[in-house]
């Protein structure tokens, strides 16, 4: 897979000028959004990882194989940033979600050591609103015995209320689950 950064971008005056549909990762901050970016792509240190949360501010657009992009944003749920500091990120991401016409899919990411909280609920819902395919992809999945997994799987899906066979669970650090993802994503985009 070829990659390339093309431009970080802090609202509509530098999103990049380009026809290529555009596959937005969103999630709770911390939930491995970066490192999906990176594991997905190969490239190690394509988008930023942090150990805390909140390292991500800026709206960063990856072009893949030359035919579409990936889009890194600032997680949600982040409690440690001063109220302007909040406005300002959600005005970026609201006009970028309701105004950008390249956004064709969501990856929204979810933590599949937990249940999905209150706001990646709302997310989802947004998205359906929006008429936006979502792929749902559980993140961290070496995290939880093997044994556990179905369950865990199951627990996501029916609170999500889809089936758990639209659930993909990845591991950034394993490196398992991708492709399936890079499947789901081209048959959306229909490449
Ligand atoms: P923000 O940019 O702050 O919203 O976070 P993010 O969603 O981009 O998360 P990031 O990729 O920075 O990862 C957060 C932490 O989770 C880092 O310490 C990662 O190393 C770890 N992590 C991410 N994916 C995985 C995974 O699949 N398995 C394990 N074990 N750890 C992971
Ligand atoms: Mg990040």
């Amino acid at each position: 897979m070829n990659s390339e950064f093309v431009v970080s971008s802090s609202g509509r005056d530098s999103w990049p000028e380009s026809e290529l549909p555009e596959v937005v990762v969103v999630g709770r901050s911390n939930v491995g959004k970066s490192s999906f970016i990176n594991a997905f792509t190969g490239k190690k240190r394509l988008a930023y990882v942090g150990n805390t949360p909140g390292k991500t501010r800026l709206l960063n657009f990856f072009a893949i194989d030359g035919d579409w992009m990936l889009v890194d944003v600032p997680g949600y749920g982040y409690a440690k940033m001063s109220k302007s500091q909040l406005m300002q990120l959600g005005q970026m991401m609201d006009d970028y979600f309701q105004n950008r016409e390249n956004i064709k899919a969501v990856v929204q990411l979810v933590d599949s050591r937990h249940d999905p909280t209150a706001d990646d609920i709302d997310m989802i819902g947004f998205f359906k609103e929006m008429h936006i395919p979502v792929v749902i992809v559980a993140t961290k999945i070496d995290k939880v015995p093997k044994t556990k997994r179905p369950a865990h799987l199951k627990a996501i899906a029916k609170k999500i209320q889809i089936p758990v066979k639209n659930i993909l669970p990845v591991s950034s650090v394993e490196l398992t689950g991708l492709r399936e993802v890079e499947q789901k994503i081209r048959e959306l985009l229909e490449l």
